[in-house]
């Protein structure tokens, strides 16, 4: 038995000890900076959906090695869940996903857009969704992330094209999903941010256990 009162599964459905299913956040930090400001970010976002009861998965995707969609089109053919081109982490995030109810993509803003490797992410796991019959269907997702000065609403906007066009379901906060800074750590600075994080957090666990009810 876990930290959490795991203590067996039915089915893909994780059941505490108490009886009451467990359920997951898993979070992606696209940033290659690990501990920055988009880890902050997701952190704080993770401590309020903890405080709910869900356990929660920080995933570090920038700096590691994902390559982009080749266009084989081989998940359109093999249906597996999976795609076809394994030598990378790409198939462990997907199957990260797929047990999680909900899924945050955290990006830092590069150039007015997400990090190339949260890109490579969303290409491949949506077009594998896509071949699945949009696989992570009704699951909960949602942007985070971090920005020095501009672009981060397009950001935001990008990454949640991938959750819209898989039949995902997006919480709101308070405010865009955004936080201000730029060395490591200084977007805990940004007070508006980090209780933008803190609602988007709430929100989102509100709304897991209202789609698990
Ligand atoms: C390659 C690169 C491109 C960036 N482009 C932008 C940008 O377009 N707009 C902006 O406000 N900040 C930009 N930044 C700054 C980062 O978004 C900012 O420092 C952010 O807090 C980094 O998050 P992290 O600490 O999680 O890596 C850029 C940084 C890098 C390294």
């Amino acid at each position: 038995m876990n930290s959490l009162g795991r203590c067996g599964f039915v089915a893909d459905r994780y059941f505490t000890s108490k009886g009451g299913p467990t359920m997951k956040v898993v979070a992606f930090n696209g940033s290659p900076r690990k501990d920055g400001n988009t880890h902050t970010l997701l952190r704080a976002v993770l401590a309020e959906v903890e405080q709910e009861g869900i356990e929660t998965e920080i995933v570090q995707l920038g700096g590691r090695n994902i390559r982009g969609c080749i266009a084989c089109l081989k998940c359109f053919e093999n249906r597996n869940r999976r795609c076809a081109v394994d030598k990378d982490i790409l198939n462990e995030c997907i199957g990260k996903m797929e047990a999680a109810e909900g899924i945050l993509l955290g990006s830092p803003t590069y150039f007015a857009n997400m990090s190339t490797e949260v890109k490579a992410l969303i290409d491949r796991a949506g077009l594998v969704a896509k071949a699945n019959e949009d696989m992570f269907r009704r699951k909960v997702g949602a942007a985070v992330v971090a920005v020095r000065r501009a672009g981060a609403v397009h950001t935001m906007d990008s990454i949640n094209h991938f959750f819209t066009i898989g039949q995902m379901i997006i919480p709101g906060s308070s405010y865009w999903n955004i936080g201000v800074g730029r060395e490591k750590g200084q977007v805990s600075g940004d007070e508006e941010g980090m209780r933008t994080m803190q609602t988007l957090g709430r929100n989102m666990a509100w709304l897991i256990k209202k789609l698990a009810a």
